[in-house]
């Protein structure tokens, strides 16, 4: 059985080639939303994506669509029907970045056929080709576009033929648009609607859907974001959360315009919410499945888990707002659930958490979203892994804060984290990836080639060195066509002279944040680099500020930021010499009270500068 009137897909490309821009006019061409109303990127609505020009979050969005009078030729009876039918058109947008492919592997379990959309000036880049994996394993159409052709710049020829040798599509089936212009765009709809399988199911009167992401509101609970898979479901029907076990009923069922909105039902082949009123947050589990509660069918294959790559400690400025945090974390995880988080303390900062991101960029949206979302002012540490020590006296200890590393002669045997990596290339990249894989550390187990151009490489790495920005160097050697996967091996012996602690001493103070575990090979560049960063990013003060890597027991880079010059006598005019004095004696003891504290405010953009590393 089908729903053949309705089309599922997902845009999927690298980054920049202009997904959004193409929803645009796909909302437009619909009528799904008035041109008066539409403004640029209209489905990113987090305020930090329409400032940063990315989608972070997937966004599911119903539109209408009536072919007869756009469809360029009837030519076939099919054309016929084709043109003579409605169709309901369930878009969901998702976000570009690797650090955001898992909402991207979300999206495509909840959909029939994705739209590989490339840009016409760039040719397809390691996202086009590890989305299109993604899209390839759950069976997709795929209906491959070529965008930005209004550019000057745009090769649109030479992109195809890349297409066609690299992703195995066929030239011919390409479409060439400028979603900018609106070219082609058409074209897309028709594809969709010809090429696209309309959904299927297996039971018509028997309830189940895939939850593919959630929302939480105070007044509704847990909003659950659906695909519906079998049978139907109706305001007030008694539900069942497969995994959690957590029956409610369904306060209301809707679609997105993209904002919800009510609709009373939604049947198999349907895209849309269901308002549960579970007031829980923390019981959500992304990948669940919703069944009627009486005679359940039994739950759907769900996703796998986020695999985070760097973790980092988060802790409030003030301690009062632990609570406040802890909350903001758990509704944050709501809607991203490949964040992970840990409770943990630190001595320095009190109550914070412990959390896994799958990247950098990952990293700095959450820090803002909890800044912004939630009003708080946080502070986030240097990323790190774990490390097992065992000291002198023959006690062990696990190590989760470089600020508790112990000193080197402290330590008897220790143990940190490897993991194994596999990445894909192109054949003619490999000396390059060598020269990066070498300077982390890395040891090549094995290389094979496939393809006739692409190469796979296995090989083994401290985890220390995996996070130490290993990702973004592999993908700038290689222009992003550098494809990643990796998994932790287990904790490996160590030598306590080869892996160090590196302190950053402001103002004469040990600023905990800023400790990192670092190869010894590495540490005295670190350690300068560190210092001049930070003497860069720390805002004069009155007085002269001292900045120190301290390593083995000694300082082994300095720095300070002289003092600002506040000219306290400038408005006075004349002579008073006595009067000038006396400003000038307020202002040494000013400097001094000052200094005497050693309490240098770093600011919090300063915190998440030196954290993400160069
Ligand atoms: P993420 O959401 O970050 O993954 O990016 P995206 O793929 O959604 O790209 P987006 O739609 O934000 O477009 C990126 C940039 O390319 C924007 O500045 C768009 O205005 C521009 N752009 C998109 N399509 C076209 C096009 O057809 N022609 C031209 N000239 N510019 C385009």
């Amino acid at each position: 059985m089908n729903a053949p009137n309705i089309r599922n897909f997902s845009i999927i490309a690298h980054i920049d080639h202009g997904k959004s821009t193409l929803a645009d006019r796909l909302l437009e061409l619909t009528g799904a939303v008035e041109k008066r109303k539409m403004r640029e990127q209209f489905l990113d609505q987090m305020e930090l994506e329409r400032e940063r020009g990315i989608t972070i979050k997937m966004q599911p969005v119903r539109m209408l669509w009536h072919p007869q009078s756009q469809i360029s030729k009837i030519k076939s009876q099919k054309d016929l029907e084709i043109a003579s039918s409605e169709y309901i058109l369930n878009l969901i947008d998702t976000p570009g970045h690797i650090d955001f492919s898992y909402e991207v592997s979300r999206a495509l379990k909840a959909v029939e056929g994705a739209i590989l959309l490339v840009d016409a000036t760039q040719g397809p880049e390691a996202q086009t080709l590890s989305n299109l994996e993604l899209a390839r394993e759950q069976e997709l159409a795929i209906i491959p576009v070529v965008n930005k052709i209004d550019l000057p710049s745009a090769a649109p020829e030479e992109v195809a033929l890349q297409i066609e040798q690299l992703l195995g599509i066929k030239k011919e089936e390409i479409i060439f648009i400028s979603a900018k212009t609106g070219e082609g765009v058409e074209r897309v709809l028709e594809s969709v609607v010809k090429n696209i399988p309309a959904p299927s199911y297996e039971y018509k009167d028997r309830f189940r859907a895939l939850v593919f992401d959630f929302d939480y509101s105070d007044h509704q609970g847990i909003i659950l974001y659906v695909r519906i898979m079998d049978g139907s479901v109706e305001r007030g029907d008694k539900l069942l959360l497969s995994q959690v076990k957590e029956t409610f009923s369904a306060k209301d069922v809707g679609f997105f315009t993209p904002l919800r909105k009510e609709c009373g039902r939604l049947a198999a082949g349907e895209i849309g919410y269901i308002v549960t009123n579970i007031k829980k947050p923390s019981i959500a589990v992304i990948g669940d499945s919703v069944v009627a509660a009486e005679n359940p069918l039994p739950p759907l294959s769900g996703y796998q888990p986020p695999k985070p790559v760097i973790w980092a400690s988060i802790y409030p400025l003030s301690s009062d707002d632990f609570d406040e945090l802890k909350n903001a974390l758990a509704r944050l995880r709501l809607s991203d659930s490949s964040l992970v988080c840990e409770e943990e303390t630190n001595v320095a900062l009190g109550r914070g958490f412990r959390c896994g991101f799958l990247g950098m960029l990952h990293l700095e949206i959450i820090t803002e979203r909890i800044k912004r979302e939630f009003n708080l002012e946080i502070i986030a540490a240097s990323p790190t892994v774990n490390y097992k020590v065992q000291l002198n006296d023959g006690s062990e200890k696990i190590i989760y804060s470089p600020s508790s590393f112990p000193n080197e002669g402290e330590i008897k045997r220790l143990y940190e984290l490897w993991s194994e990596v596999k990445i894909i290339i192109p054949s003619e990249m490999l000396g390059s990836v060598m020269r990066v894989l070498h300077s982390h550390e890395a040891i090549v187990e094995s290389t094979s080639s496939f393809g006739g151009s692409r190469i796979v490489v296995n090989a083994v790495m401290p985890l220390r060195e995996l996070m130490r920005n290993f990702f973004d160097e592999l993908k700038s050697a290689t222009s992003g066509y550098a494809s990643m996967d990796y998994k932790i091996l287990g904790f490996r012996e160590a030598s306590p002279k080869e892996v160090l602690r590196l302190d950053i001493l402001v103002a004469g103070e040990e600023v905990p944040a800023f400790s990192r575990i670092t190869s010894r090979e590495r540490i005295e560049r670190e350690g300068r680099e560190a210092v001049e960063r930070l003497k860069e990013l720390l805002p004069r003060a009155l007085f002269p500020i001292k900045i120190q890597a301290r390593a083995m027991g000694r300082i082994i880079a300095s720095e300070t930021i002289p003092a600002l010059k506040k000219n306290v006598t400038g408005h006075l005019y004349g002579g008073d010499r006595t009067r000038k004095m006396k400003l000038w004696e307020k202002q040494k003891k000013g400097k001094k009270k000052l200094q005497k504290f050693g309490r240098v405010e770093i600011p919090q953009e300063v915190f998440i500068k030196m954290v993400r590393q160069k």
